[in-house]
Parts: structure tokens; sequence; C-alpha cells
């Protein structure tokens, strides 16, 4: 009985165990969902280093929202921002920036709109309005 128990774990481990191949391959499936990236951090494809945001156009700027906001602004974790205004965005941004309550989820912004520049605003504000 034993016996059969060890053959069975055995046989189970190996049939899932997985080649370094295997496993890359796995990490990089899940890598865009636990990836939240935050203005200031490499974000991967689109580095959105904190003396680099000035230089960058509003849709390079807008890689790290995409994750929340999708990526037309279709909205996800964060709500729909195609349709708004550029007074709106930029008022929200500008809000959020200064750490104030907009809604009940307001903390999740305060880091995003923290380092942006009213450049950086504008050039959100901009591209999000072309959605
Ligand atoms: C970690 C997820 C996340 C990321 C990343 C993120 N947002 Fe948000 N965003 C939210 C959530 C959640 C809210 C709603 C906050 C609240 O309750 O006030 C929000 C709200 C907003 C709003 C106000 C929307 C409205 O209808 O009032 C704007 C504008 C906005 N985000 C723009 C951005 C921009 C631009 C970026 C990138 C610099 C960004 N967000 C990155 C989650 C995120």
């Amino acid at each position: 009985m034993r016996y059969l128990l060890i053959m069975i774990l055995a046989f189970s481990a190996s049939s899932f165990a997985q080649t370094d191949e295997q496993r890359a391959a796995i990490a990089d499936r899940i890598k865009s969902f636990s990836n939240v990236c935050v203005a200031g951090d490499d974000c991967g494809g689109a580095a959105i280093a904190d003396s680099a945001v000035a230089a960058l156009p509003g849709e390079a700027k807008y890689a790290g929202c995409a994750a929340c906001h999708g990526p037309n602004g279709g909205g996800g974790i964060g709500p729909q921002l195609a349709g708004r205004d550029a007074d709106y965005i930029v008022g929200r941004l500008t809000a959020y920036r200064a750490n104030e309550t907009v809604g009940a989820q307001s903390a999740l912004m305060w880091g995003q709109a923290a380092a942006l520049s009213d450049d950086d605003i504008q050039d959100l504000a901009a591209y999000v309005t072309g959605f």
C-alpha cells in the first residue's frame, strides 16, 4: 500500500514537472496581470523613469495607466476614461496629485498622480480625449 502511494506520488510529480522553458512561458503569460506599473517605475516595455517622463508624449505616459483604465480608456479596475473631456481629466488628476479624495478608491490614484507634472497632466488629458 505504501509502495503504491509512493508510485502515485512519483508519477504525478514527474508529469507535472516543467521545463525552464515552460516556466518562462507561464511567467510571461501572467506577467501583464501581476505587474501594476506606478509612475516612476520601470514598467517593462515603456520605461517611465522620473527623469524621462517630461520628454515622453501622452501615449507613452499612459502606458502605466492602461493596466487599470484599459488601453483605450474603456475602464477596468479604474473607471472608464473614454468620452471624458480634457478639463475633467485635468481636474481629476490635479485633485489626485494633491491627495484629494474624489471617490472611494482615490488612494489608488494618489500614487499614480504624485509624480505627474502639469505638462504630464496636459499630455495625458490630450491623449485620453483622443480615445
Ligand atoms: C492601480 C490602478 C490604476 C492605475 C494604474 C491608474 N488608475 Fe486612474 N483610477 C483608478 C481608480 C480605482 C480610480 C477611481 C478613484 C476614486 O475612487 O476616486 C481612478 C480614477 C481616475 C480618474 C478619474 C475618473 C473619473 O471618472 O472620475 C482619472 C482621470 C484617472 N484615474 C486617470 C489615470 C491616469 C492618467 C493614470 C496613469 C497616470 C491612471 N489613472 C492610473 C485606478 C488606477
